[in-house]
């Protein structure tokens, strides 16, 4: 008896698209599956595939396998893998067929390879994944992008099989051709900047107060009840609960301290670059990792360069330090996602995309890495004005700011005062200050321009005589 064709197709069998298949064969979705290693196979079985997945040796089965219009997501590794299993694929496809690239691609290979296959009648689209194996499996956040009609097909299954907050689908149409990846590479931004000001806090309050592991993951605890609280705070209490079995000693402090990278972070503040937008706090977290990883050199110069000596908390200080870092790391973050979002507001302008901040929001309140209590008043914010220009100017986030602000100075004041870097609760705190100046002193920076090289300067007092040039002599 000829079997079923199949609704859906996930083709690379690596963590993520096992995850991903399981969850949607879960949703009563007839799936096939491919891999160029078929024994992986074996392992979705192992895992409890229902008989209604079906593994398939040969693409071209695969392919032959799924009801038309072909709906496959492909979980390969970005990069160049991306287009040669889009080379094997485009032969075998017909018009109409959409293919969804859900890996952590560059948003410009999306938007070309959207482009090219769009001049042959076949729909591709880029969509961010966010959540890791538990995420994909068990509902993850959802970011596609592409053509509107390739959605309207593949939404039932993404809708199905997406996170669920409030009952609705952490799932949105992030906008055509390589929105969808912009967005979980800013993501993926924000979740560098997140996680570091947890190192952040972690050091302060391990070294400033000597607080050990165990009486962190209490601390955060009580933290995780109230406005700090965030997927990446509970997964650092887990981390910080967690002992060597080994040695008995929390493991966290068995794990060299060099972070590694795949190169999100990186395109995110790349792009943040061209499009001119500043991300100092996201910049701050990635060179965190990069001087992180001068291991060796950072052992050699620790016996080379002084630090502060002799100096130590006031009684005021260990008194109030732990709360003045909770309510930094709040308004730390605040920054943080104001910066993300002003890179999407860019882009968008920019590709003429029309991303929705309001539901970019709403998707990220389940399922995602950078999940948070933040995203329902930032959700509110952008749903009073999608317009708006920086999330700190919200009516429900800038009064809150000003109350923070004091603790957050005190925490970064103690951090410089001790030598405990903080580098992403410092540039938050002068990202925030600088867009609070209505004075800033880049008149001086033009004076020494045009001073050095004629490169001219506007007057305060003659707006209209355009750019002119002094001789400063
Ligand atoms: C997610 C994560 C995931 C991963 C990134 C960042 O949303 O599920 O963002 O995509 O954590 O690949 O990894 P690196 O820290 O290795 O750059």
């Amino acid at each position: 008896m000829q079997r079923e064709q199949a609704q859906f197709g996930v083709l690379g069998m690596g963590v993520m698209g096992q995850s991903l298949a399981l969850n949607v064969a879960d949703q009563g979705v007839r799936v096939a599956v491919w891999d160029i290693e078929p024994k992986r196979f074996e392992d979705l079985k192992q895992k409890g595939a229902p008989p209604s997945l079906h593994g398939h040796a040969a693409l071209e089965d695969f392919v032959a396998a799924l009801e038309r219009p072909r709906r496959i997501l492909m979980m390969v590794t970005a990069g160049a893998p991306v287009d040669s299993v889009m080379g094997r694929l485009e032969p075998l496809l017909q018009p109409g067929d959409i293919v969804i690239d859900g890996g952590n691609s560059w948003f410009q290979d999306t938007r070309r390879r959207e482009a090219a296959w769009k001049q042959k009648g076949l729909q591709f689209m880029g969509m961010g994944v966010s959540g890791g194996e538990e995420g994909a499996r068990h509902g993850p956040s959802l970011m596609p992008g592409g053509p509107t009609e390739a959605y309207s097909l593949v939404r039932p299954v993404l809708e199905a099989i997406a996170a669920k907050r409030d009952g609705s689908p952490c799932v949105t149409h992030v906008g055509p051709d390589g929105a969808g990846h912009f967005v979980k590479m800013v993501h993926n931004g924000i979740e560098y900047a997140d996680m570091q000001l947890l190192a952040e806090t972690y050091d302060l309050l391990r070294r400033g107060l000597g607080l050990s592991a165990d009486a962190l993951a209490d601390l955060f605890t009580q933290w995780n009840q109230g406005i700090a609280e965030s997927f990446l705070l509970e997964t650092t209490i887990q981390v910080l609960r967690k002992k060597d079995p080994d040695t008995g000693t929390p493991l966290v402090e068995q794990v060299l301290d060099k972070a590694g990278q795949k190169g999100t972070g990186k395109w995110t503040v790349q792009v943040g670059l061209d499009l001119g937008v500043a991300l100092p706090s996201i910049a701050g977290a990635l060179d965190a990792r990069n001087l992180s990883s001068l291991k060796d050199e950072r052992v050699a110069a620790s016996g080379v360069l002084a630090g502060p000596s002799g100096e130590s908390l006031s009684a005021e200080e260990k008194a109030h330090l732990a709360a003045w870092v909770h309510d930094a790391l709040y308004a730390a973050r605040v920054a943080t996602y104001a910066q993300g979002l002003r890179l999407i507001q860019a882009a968008s302008r920019e590709y003429k995309w029309s991303v929705p901040l309001a539901e970019l929001a709403r998707i990220w309140r389940a399922g995602c890495i950078i999940r948070a209590q933040l995203l329902t008043p930032l959700r509110e914010a952008y749903t009073q004005q999608p317009d708006l220009a920086n999330l700190m100017l919200a009516g429900n986030m800038a009064p809150v700011l000003a109350k923070l602000a004091p603790a957050w100075r005190k925490t970064v004041g103690v951090a410089t005062r001790l030598g405990i870097p903080t580098p992403v609760f410092s540039a938050s705190l002068a990202y925030f200050d600088s867009y609070r100046s209505a004075e800033l002193p880049q008149n001086l920076t033009q004076a020494q321009r045009d001073a050095f090289g004629a490169h001219t300067y506007q007057r305060r007092d003659r707006p209209d005589a355009g750019f002119v040039h002094s001789d400063w002599s």
